[in-house]
């Protein structure tokens, strides 16, 4: 992992005051770098996410023989080679940290006609991949893990794919995307189902491509055979970045805080309503459209917060929100309950784990369970807490610390680059004591 430092320390600072905006979002600058590879023409994506994970799509597909311009910071030019115009790479493609690159990749690989390895951190080659090469087998695809379903995944080219009609066992938008890029390949039609809607770029953005797709919440459904026509991206800023804020403007007295033009698709702003079920104070000003998708400045003021149980529907729309939940909940009165979160084991940590862990060695009282956990609130102590290379429960375990008695050392923070660089500076500038060891 390159960037980044080893150890933050983290500390009250002072409220949190004026504007912010955070990067790019993470699932759209993937999608963009993909589509506008595969597309006919130029594509131009502004507001790209300049982190570690997007930056590896993008070294990916420069191997697949894809140009890549970046003229400025946050834009990229993709020079699209068409559906059938990727080359065989000349060695194994890095995903580094991201399961959405590989996932996605595979998907993309499987209908190319060469073969290619998809290899990651290691973080990413303990994540379980069956749940993408089963369906890809389903539709032809040949693809060997490691054992256990791990990475590396090598994908055999010259297969012809078919499409199937797949109910997802898990909720999953990367499952989702990956059948429905591999059905871009496939001859017939393709449809995904899922238990509970995931978010949906995929599909928006395959119609700003040009290609046929229906969708609804929970199902959808292309066929192969057609044309992708590069269009110019909008990236809005990244739901999940600004979630940290909102926490941390939320818990400490006297913030108020608004972040800018955040993108606010309903199938990732689940912690917002967790939030003000928990007594939060949020308002949403300015809404409009940026690239097809739903923005709005958030206003949030600090509010005392309370203890909820998060209604399970819920999770999977706050999926990635769950370590700012968790250090909401520490700070909050009384207890909060997560349950139907199981998959939260298999992010980039086993995020239940390593937050209970964290919020656990700063005084905090929580319960695991197999799919979720109780955490109490109470009163935060100086301590040290590991990340465990998680970027985000690097950046919740500071969020929390705003409210610590004394110093809180945060460990193996590097990756947070993965998702959003540059955390550091915003965060200080916004007024939250958090400082680099080094
Ligand atoms: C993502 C989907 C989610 C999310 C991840 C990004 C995407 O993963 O956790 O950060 O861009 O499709 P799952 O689909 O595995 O839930």
């Amino acid at each position: 992992m390159s960037g980044g430092t080893a150890g933050w320390i983290a500390r009250a600072g002072a409220p949190l005051r004026g504007r912010v905006r955070v990067p790019g979002d993470k699932s759209v600058s993937h999608r963009a770098i993909m589509l506008g590879a595969l597309a006919e023409g130029t594509t131009r994506i502004t507001g790209f996410l300049e982190g570690e994970d997007t930056r590896a799509t993008a070294r990916v597909f420069e191997q697949l023989g894809v140009r890549i311009d970046a003229p400025g910071p946050s834009e990229r030019i993709v020079h699209g080679v068409g559906l059938h115009g990727l080359r065989a790479p000349s060695g194994p493609l890095d995903c580094g940290n991201a399961g959405t690159g590989m996932r996605l990749l595979a998907g993309v690989l499987a209908g190319q006609a060469f073969d290619s390895t998809l290899v990651g951190d290691a973080s990413l080659s303990k994540r379980p991949m069956r749940r993408v090469t089963e369906p890809l087998a389903r539709m032809g695809a040949r693809i060997d893990s490691a054992p256990g379903g791990l990475p590396p995944l090598r994908v055999r080219g010259g297969q012809s794919l078919r499409g199937i009609d797949y109910e997802t066992p898990v909720a999953s938008a990367q499952v989702k995307s990956a059948v429905l890029l591999a059905g871009l390949y496939a001859d017939g039609e393709t449809t995904v189902r899922e238990p509970h809607p995931t978010r949906d770029y995929t599909e928006r953005m395959l119609v700003a491509f040009g290609w046929p797709i229906e969708f609804a919440p929970g199902v959808a459904t292309l066929s192969g055979g057609h044309v992708l026509r590069a269009t110019d991206v909008h990236v809005p800023a990244d739901f999940s970045s600004a979630a940290f804020f909102l926490v941390a403007a939320s818990v400490v007295p006297g913030s108020e805080l608004t972040l800018e033009a955040v993108g606010m698709n309903p199938r990732r702003t689940g912690l917002l309503a967790a939030l003000r079920a928990m007594g939060a104070d949020i308002a949403e000003t300015n809404a409009g459209e940026q690239g097809g998708e739903p923005v709005a400045d958030l206003v949030v003021r600090h509010a005392p917060l309370h203890g909820i149980e998060v209604p399970e529907a819920l999770v999977p729309d706050m999926i990635d929100e769950f370590p700012a939940l968790f250090a909401a909940a520490a700070c909050a009165r009384g207890r909060t309950v997560v349950r139907g979160a199981a998959e939260l084991r298999v992010k980039e940590s086993d995020r239940i784990a390593t937050m209970a862990a964290g919020l656990r060695a700063l005084g905090i009282v929580v319960d695991e369970t197999p799919d979720g956990a109780d955490i109490v609130g109470g009163a935060i102590r100086a301590g040290t807490a590991d990340s465990h290379g998680d970027h985000r429960i690097a950046m919740a375990l500071a969020v929390a610390a705003q409210r610590a008695v004394g110093d809180v050392r945060i460990g193996d923070v590097a990756n947070v680059a993965t998702s959003f660089p540059g955390f550091v500076a915003l965060a200080r500038s916004a007024g939250m004591g958090l400082a680099e060891t080094g």
